[in-house]
């Protein structure tokens, strides 16, 4: 089969079409025919080898050839014991439990990180939301549900999780800022959002505005930076960043909690089927619609890469098979 592969640790000319043996699926596993794979952040931190992920996927060479994790398609096979699903139902999820290997046309997944498609989504869609929707809505379910008299800031809103966070909030009729680079602040109004500040240009935190609930994809503020921007009840959602920062503010976390009635998370990606059946029943009624910026072919991935690491991606990309 046709696979997207790299060998070593670099930039997306690293990445190569190759002719790879298809996968098969183990006890508990499928075989998917690949329809569409997104690209996503952790796709391109394995590409580039940053600190965690050579520390947990190979410290020198990559251990799985072929990146890609949010993918959709139909079942090819199934593996013992799994009775949910059956050849040719057509299904969406996440491997980074099993190794990747989404940037071809089959890969191999566990069935309980796989869900069923509606008919009305395109492959393209799905592909956007197993890791994306989840985190998307563990971060905003930290503040459940959203009313309209919440004030919620996004901070890295004109990314992927950030696109489906907004839009998510806005269903609720929530305020929402959203905060990202100038280039993306019609996308964010187009999708709703109330306010939009330029992190290249504004400090967030010294506007002198305070929020309820604020999800922070980028995390480049100081506690006390953070604090300040917070409602005396609000709750600050931390879901990425720089690794140091990310450790630094883990630390802080239990005695932040103690200080007042403000609460610091910090949370990762976990699927959840019924989170994204909630938001596969809100596309198919037309209310919230993934951020797709451009799709691609197999023999397009690093260039889909490329752009990904350009800073000037609009949402989301993804890679049709
Ligand atoms: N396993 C996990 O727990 C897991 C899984 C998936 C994702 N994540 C994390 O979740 C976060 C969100 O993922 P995503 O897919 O939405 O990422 P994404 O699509 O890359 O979006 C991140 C957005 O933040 C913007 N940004 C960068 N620096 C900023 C700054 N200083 N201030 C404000 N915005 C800034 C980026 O804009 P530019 O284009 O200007 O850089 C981009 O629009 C990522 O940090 C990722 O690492 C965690």
């Amino acid at each position: 089969m046709r696979a997207v592969t790299y060998d070593r640790y670099g930039s997306a000319d690293e990445l190569r079409l190759s002719e790879i043996d298809q996968p098969a699926p183990g006890p508990g596993e499928v075989l998917v025919r690949v329809a569409a794979c997104a690209v996503n952040s952790w796709d391109w931190h394995l590409l580039t080898g940053t600190f965690f992920e050579r520390l947990m996927f190979g410290t020198f060479r990559p251990r799985h050839r072929v990146l890609g994790s949010e993918i959709s398609g139909a079942v090819e096979a199934v593996g013992d014991g799994v009775d949910e699903f059956q050849i040719g139902d057509e299904i969406y999820g996440d491997l980074s439990t099993s190794g990747w290997g989404g940037f071809a046309e089959y890969a191999v997944g566990r069935a309980d990180s796989m869900v069923r498609k509606p008919p009305e989504i395109s492959f393209e869609h799905a592909a956007a939301l197993p890791q994306t929707g989840s985190l998307a809505m563990r971060c905003l379910r930290e503040r459940w549900p959203l009313q309209t008299e919440h004030r919620v800031l996004l901070n890295g809103a004109g990314g992927a999780a950030g696109t489906l966070a907004l839009q998510v909030a806005k269903h609720f009729g929530a305020h929402v800022t959203c905060i990202d680079r100038g280039s993306k602040h019609q996308l964010l109004e187009s999708l709703g959002a109330d306010e939009v500040i330029d992190y290249q240009r504004e400090d967030y935190s010294r506007r002198g505005e305070q929020y309820d609930l604020i999800i922070d994809v980028a995390n480049h503020r100081s506690f006390s930076d953070v604090r300040r921007a917070l409602a005396p009840d609000g709750v600050y959602v931390m879901t990425g960043g720089p690794p140091l920062q990310i450790v630094r503010f883990g630390l802080l976390l239990p005695v932040a909690n103690r200080l007042d009635q403000r609460s610091y998370v910090i949370q990762t990606f976990q699927l959840n089927r019924e989170d994204l059946t909630w938001l596969t029943d809100r596309i198919t009624a037309g209310e919230i619609t993934p951020a797709v910026e451009r799709t691609y072919p197999l023999e397009g991935t690093a260039e889909a890469l490329r752009h990904f690491d350009s800073g000037e991606v609009k949402g989301k990309l993804v890679i049709r098979i």
